[in-house]
C-alpha cells in the first residue's frame, strides 16, 4: 500500500505533533537508554594491514565483534573524494522536489527504488523514514530505470561508492575471519565470496520530527547481511545499538569514519561467537538526518553455516544449520521471520 513521503508530510503540513500512524510510544519508550561515556570500539584498518600492529588490532576486533557486533572503522582507506561525492549526491537527491524523486518510485510489491518500507495494511504503524534502495553489485542486478538521473552525478557517485564498499567489505571480512581464527583456504574462500558478493545500498532520510520521543526512524532489527557498512552524511546522531545488557546505546557519528555492523550471516558463520546486534534509528527535533547503509552479502560460492574450521578448532557443536548459499539463507530467514528465529538447528 502506498504511503506518503514523511518528508512531504513535514514540508506540506509542518505538523506540531506526530500524526497518529507514526506514534510509537510503545517502542521508543521500551528499554533503557544510555549515552556511552567510554565510546564504542574503534578499529583501525591501517593497523590490521600492517604486520607489526596486526595481532593487537585483531584482538580488539575480536572483542568488538563479540561484545557489540558493531564498531567504528577508521583509517579505512576509502578516499574522501568518493565519500564526499556520494554524500552530496544523496543529500542532493532528497533535496529535489517530490515529483522529481518520484521518477525513481518503488514499483508495487518491491522495495527497490524511492519510497518507504513495506506497508501491508491501512492501520499499520509507520516509521519516520523515507528511503531510496538500489541494488548495485553484481552489475547485471542493477535496475537502472530506478537509478536517479538527477542530481546529474548521482549514478557515477553511487557506482563509485558501491565499488569502494565492495572492496572494503572483502578486506574487513578477511580480518573478521582472521579474528575468528580462520586461515588459509577457508579464509580465501570467505574473502573471495565477499569480493564477488551482492551489494545493495539503502539511503535513508529522516526529517526533523516535532515529537522525537514519540516516533521511530527505523524499528529495532538485526541485519540479514554478512556485514553492513554505514556512512552518515552529517554530524547528526540517530543510530542506536542494543548492548549485551539490553540498553540502547547511541552510536556517535565519527567524521570520515564508517560504522560496521555484523549481520546474521556472520553471526551464523561465527557459530554465535559474534553478534548481529539489534539496532534502530531514532529521530530528533532540530535537524533532518541522512545515512547510507551498504548491505554486503557473500556470493553463492560460500555455504552459509558455521565455519568448518571454527567447529573443528573449538570442538563445539554447530548451533545453526548450514544452507547452500546466502540466497537460500534469505529465503529460510524470511519464512522463519514470524517466530523471529534464524535457522537454528532443532535439538
Ligand atoms: C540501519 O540501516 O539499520 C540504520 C540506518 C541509520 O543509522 O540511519
Ligand atoms: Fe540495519
Amino acid at each position: 500500500l502506498p504511503v506518503s513521503s514523511v518528508q512531504e508530510l513535514v514540508r506540506q503540513r509542518q505538523p506540531d505533533a506526530v500524526p497518529p500512524r507514526y506514534l510509537r510510544d510503545d517502542i521508543v519508550m521500551a528499554g533503557h537508554h544510555r549515552e556511552l561515556s567510554q565510546g564504542l570500539p574503534r578499529i583501525d584498518l591501517g593497523k590490521l594491514m600492517d604486520p607489526p600492529s596486526r595481532s593487537t588490532e585483531l584482538c580488539n576486533l575480536h572483542s568488538a565483534c563479540r561484545q557489540w557486533g558493531l564498531f567504528l572503522l577508521v583509517n579505512h582507506g576509502v578516499l574522501d573524494e568518493g565519500m564526499r561525492m556520494m554524500k552530496e549526491n544523496v543529500q542532493g537527491f532528497f533535496d529535489l522536489p517530490h515529483h522529481e524523486k518520484q521518477k525513481s518510485a518503488q514499483k508495487p510489491g518491491s522495495l527497490e527504488g524511492y519510497g518507504q518500507a513495506f506497508v501491508t495494511s491501512h492501520d499499520q504503524k509507520l516509521q519516520w523514514n523515507d528511503m531510496i534502495f538500489l541494488k548495485c553489485h553484481p552489475a547485471h542486478a542493477r535496475n537502472l530505470d530506478l537509478w536517479p538521473k538527477n542530481p546529474p552525478e548521482f549514478r557515477i557517485a553511487l557506482e563509485k561508492y558501491s565499488e569502494d564498499m565492495r572492496k572494503l567489505a572483502a578486506e574487513v571480512v578477511k580480518y573478521i575471519g582472521m579474528a575468528l581464527g580462520i586461515h588459509e583456504g577457508e579464509l580465501d574462500l570467505l574473502t573471495k565470496s565477499f569480493g564477488e558478493g551482492k551489494y545493495e545500498v539503502r539511503m535513508n532520510y529522516y526529517p526533523a520530527c516535532p515529537e522525537p520521543e514519540r516516533a521511530i526512524g527505523l524499528l529495532p532489527h538485526a541485519d540479514i547481511s554478512g556485514i553492513t557498512l554505514l556512512t552518515e552524511c552529517g554530524n547528526i546522531p540517530g543510530l542506536q545499538v542494543l548492548s549485551k545488557d539490553n540498553c540502547w546505546v547511541t552510536v556517535p557519528p565519527v567524521p570520515g569514519g564508517i560504522v560496521v555492523n555484523l549481520g546474521q550471516i556472520m553471526e551464523v558463520y561465527s557459530n554465535g561467537t559474534y553478534r548481529a546486534p539489534d539496532h534502530r534509528a531514532v529521530v530528533n527535533k532540530e535537524k533532518e538526518r541522512v545515512s547510507i547503509a551498504t548491505f554486503c552479502y557473500p556470493s553463492p560460492s560460500l555455504p552459509v553455516g558455521p565455519s568448518p574450521q571454527l567447529l573443528a578448532a573449538t570442538g563445539l557443536p554447530p548451533i545453526y544449520q548450514t544452507l547452500s548459499n546466502s540466497g537460500e539463507f534469505l529465503q529460510c530467514f524470511l519464512s522463519h521471520k514470524l517466530d523471529d528465529a534464524v535457522p537454528f538447528i532443532d535439538t
